[in-house]
């Protein structure tokens, strides 16, 4: 336990599910893009996140938890996530005093860095971050896709073959990304979901990739593209058409997609930009 002044830190541990969702969201009831939790989407996301409740602070001064963060940590490394302070006890250093508790945390595990995202706009807390040593490493895209059940996709006569994967070759292909992914988009975070899928095409121009995704009643999610060869819109492009002619009734959501080829072979697909994160690290 550590104290300051009136207030206490105490690990997340000494913390039921329920006394942390309910924390975390009245630090939230005002925040940019609204994510309310209940007990077991949080259980979900710290299971699939690495997140260790040991490791994690709440900020209380008697029976009130005033703030919140959490930490994920893997190997060599640490993630700060659920930051937040009750908005009538924000500007009096609480905010920093979980940040320096989750990163003196994240020195003590003798772990290399910490890495965070910050929604773009929220300067409160990007500022924050950048006094603590953060800096800013790219620009995260949270994107969606409605169902179009009426439309016809229209696609078909440049490609060669759509083969389905089934969770273990996805996981093969995801553990071989030729680029950095954010934490959320890590092996590690997609050991720990259920039942992935894929298709792999190859276009009649020479062109391969995959997709990878998890296939919901209502929602795709966790769609993680790849292209092997050929032109990377062309190929996405395609990839997604094949994927949305399967699922034409669910909605989609993919999360931290880099600002690429890739991109723009989403968008060209149908998905829309719903907002931007910032990745952040700080190298201890
Ligand atoms: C971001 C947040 C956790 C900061 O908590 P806090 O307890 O108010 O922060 P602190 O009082 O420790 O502030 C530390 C520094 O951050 C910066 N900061 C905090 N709030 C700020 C604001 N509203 N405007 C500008 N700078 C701000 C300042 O540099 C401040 O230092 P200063 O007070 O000496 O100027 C809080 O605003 C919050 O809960 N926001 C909603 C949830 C959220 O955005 N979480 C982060 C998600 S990535």
């Amino acid at each position: 336990m550590q104290s300051i002044n009136s207030m206490e830190l105490v690990s997340a541990n000494n913390f039921s599910l329920e006394q942390l969702t309910h924390a975390y969201n009245q630090t939230r009831i005002d925040y940019v893009v609204p994510m309310p939790m209940n007990v077991s989407r949080l259980r979900e996301y710290a299971r699939i996140y690495d997140i260790d409740m040991g490791c994690s602070w709440i900020a209380k001064n008697g029976d009130v938890l005033y703030g919140l963060g959490m930490l994920g940590v893997r190997p060599n490394r640490a993630w700060i996530t659920r930051l937040g302070v009750l908005p009538n006890g924000r500007r009096k250093g609480t905010g920093r005093c979980i940040m320096e508790a989750l990163i003196n945390t994240a020195v003590q595990q003798n772990l290399n860095s910490v890495w965070l995202e910050v929604i773009k706009g929220n300067a409160p807390a990007h500022k924050l971050f950048s006094k603590l040593g953060f800096v800013e490493t790219r620009d995260l895209i949270v994107a969606r896709r409605p169902p179009q059940t009426n439309s016809d996709i229209g696609f078909g006569e440049n490609i060669l073959q759509v083969t389905t994967l089934d969770h273990e070759d996805a996981l093969i292909l995801l553990s071989h990304r030729k680029s950095r992914p954010n934490w959320l988009n890590e092996t590690e975070s997609f050991h720990n979901v259920n039942n992935l899928s894929g298709l792999l095409i190859e276009l009649k121009n020479g062109g391969r990739g995959w997709v990878t995704y998890h296939a919901g009643l209502l929602q795709l999610t966790r769609i993680m593209v790849e292209v092997i060869s050929g032109d990377p819109v062309e190929v996405t492009t395609a990839l997604l058409n094949v994927l949305h002619d399967r699922h034409k009734r669910q909605d989609a959501i993919t999360e931290n997609l880099l600002d690429d080829a890739i991109w723009t072979g989403f968008q060209k697909a149908g998905y829309f930009e719903s907002f931007r994160r910032i990745e952040m690290i700080n190298e201890l």
